[in-house]
Order: C-alpha cells, then structure tokens, then sequence
C-alpha cells in the first residue's frame, strides 16, 4: 500500500475495503489463487498479491474517473484490475523451480527461453482459470493486458483504452507501491529473477532485438503520452497539474498517487 502517516490508517483501510467490495466479483477469484485467506498450510504468503492487485484496482479508477470512460468500462477495468494477478502463486512457484533446475545443472537449454515459454504459458493457466470459474470474456480480455506478454496487443491502434490503462497501471505498480514507469523497469531490468528472460527476448521476433523490458518501457511512455493527451482533453485536472503533466507526461504516476491518497484524506 502506498505508505501514509499512522493517523490516515482508519481511513486508508475504510477506503481500500470498499475497493474490493465493489469487486467483489473479482475478489473472489484471489480465493482460488491462494491470495486470499491461508492457503494449505495455514500461511498467508500470498496476501501480497491481493494487495497489490487492490492498489491496482484503485489506481486504475483514478484513471478511469480521469478519463471519463463511461460506467461499464469503469466497471470491467476494475473487475479486470483486482483479478488480474489471480493466478501469481502458479507463475512464481514454476520461475522458482526453473531458477532451481538451472542452479543444480538439470536443465541445460537456456534458461531465459524457459522462463519466457514458461511465462507464456502461465498467461494461459491464468486465462483458462478465469474462463473455468465464469469471469466475463471482456474483463479477462482487459485482465490479461497485463505484462510483456501483452505488449504485441497493446501496440496495436485498435486496442482497447481499458486493455492500455491495465497496461500502464501494471508498469506504474510496484508490489502495493505507486512509482515512476521508469523506477519499476529499472527494477524489473534488476531482478535477478526475470534477467535471463529480459534478455532472451532480443531473440524474439516481435521485439526487433530489444530486450522485453526496453519493449515495456517504450511502450509504456507511449501510452502514458496519450492518457495524459486524453485527460487534457477531458478538462478534468486542475491547473497545477495541467501545466505539469504539459510539461512531463513521465509524471502521470506521481498525479494518480495523489488522487488515490485524496480518497482517504
Ligand atoms: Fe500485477
């Protein structure tokens, strides 16, 4: 959560807690993901995503109100927001086994290749989960432009502004934390965990020879350019922020962490 001073806590929580009500449809499916409650062996260790997926959530209403995209958009990119992460558990235990098949010797292919394929792969778990337990086509669509493997889809003029704000929120989210673009792929591009993988994606065919990070961060200012065209255009920012966002789109985050700690000040 974004960190505030001890007196905001009442609040922050009120706030955060009606978040997920209205969600509530979503919030759910952390359940099946473990994100939720304790999971077999009576641990919480995955209560991380469900906050973070709150944070989301909450960020991307910011946007959404901002924008004024109408009522049933706001809605699926919420539902799309608190769900998005459902399936965390699956994708980092297999990265884990990976890093370990790799340190003991047992796997000779290139490991980047395998955590790609592997990464793609949990993409589609996390689908077919949401597809098994009745959540919506839309709001998976919205849900899974989550991340580098969404990239190819969210370059493209046709994709949808729900699909873009997923995206850029994602790369603006730092476990519960709301950061610059640039500070969250510089520590994605420090992740001892993902390095193989960022690398392995200069062999890719939809990157040009770039790594999967430069891809995330090109893309990432791209749409943070056109949030920030289509909120001036909207005249819903104050002057301040106005002439500051004119002047440096790069700082959409800092504007939506303010908004979002307006809601329980
Ligand atoms: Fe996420």
């Amino acid at each position: 959560m974004p960190e505030d001073s001890a007196e905001k806590i009442p609040e922050k929580t009120r706030y955060f807690s009606s978040v997920a009500l209205r969600n509530l449809s979503s919030a759910r499916m952390l359940w099946a993901g473990e994100a939720l409650g304790k999971n077999r062996e009576g641990l919480d260790i995955w209560r991380n995503v469900s906050e973070h997926c709150l944070v989301q959530t909450a960020a991307c209403d910011i946007l959404a109100q901002g924008l004024k995209l109408p009522d049933p958009s706001r809605r699926n990119l919420g539902l799309a927001a608190m769900v998005h992460d459902w399936d965390k558990k699956y994708e980092s235990t297999g990265l884990r086994k990976i890093n370990q098949q790799i340190a003991s010797g047992e796997v000779t292919e290139e490991g980047g290749k395998l955590k790609y394929d592997f990464v793609e792969e949990s993409g589609k778990h996390s689908i077919k989960g949401m597809e098994d337990k009745g959540i919506p086509e839309d709001i998976i669509r919205i849900a899974s432009a989550d991340g580098h493997t969404a990239l190819t889809r969210v370059m493209k003029a046709d994709c949808s502004i729900e699909e873009k704000v997923l995206q850029y929120v994602g790369s603006i989210t730092d476990e519960s934390n709301i950061v610059l673009l640039d500070q969250r792929v510089d520590n994605l591009e420090n992740n001892e965990r993902y390095k193989m993988m960022n690398e392995y994606g200069r062999q890719v065919e939809w990157t040009g020879g770039r790594t999967l990070y430069e891809m995330q961060r090109d893309v990432g200012h791209q749409i943070e350019q056109e949030l920030v065209k289509k909120l001036l255009e909207q005249g819903s920012l104050s002057e301040y922020w106005k002439t500051r966002l004119q002047k440096s789109p790069r700082d959409l985050p800092v504007f939506i962490l303010e908004r979002l700690q307006a809601q329980y000040s």
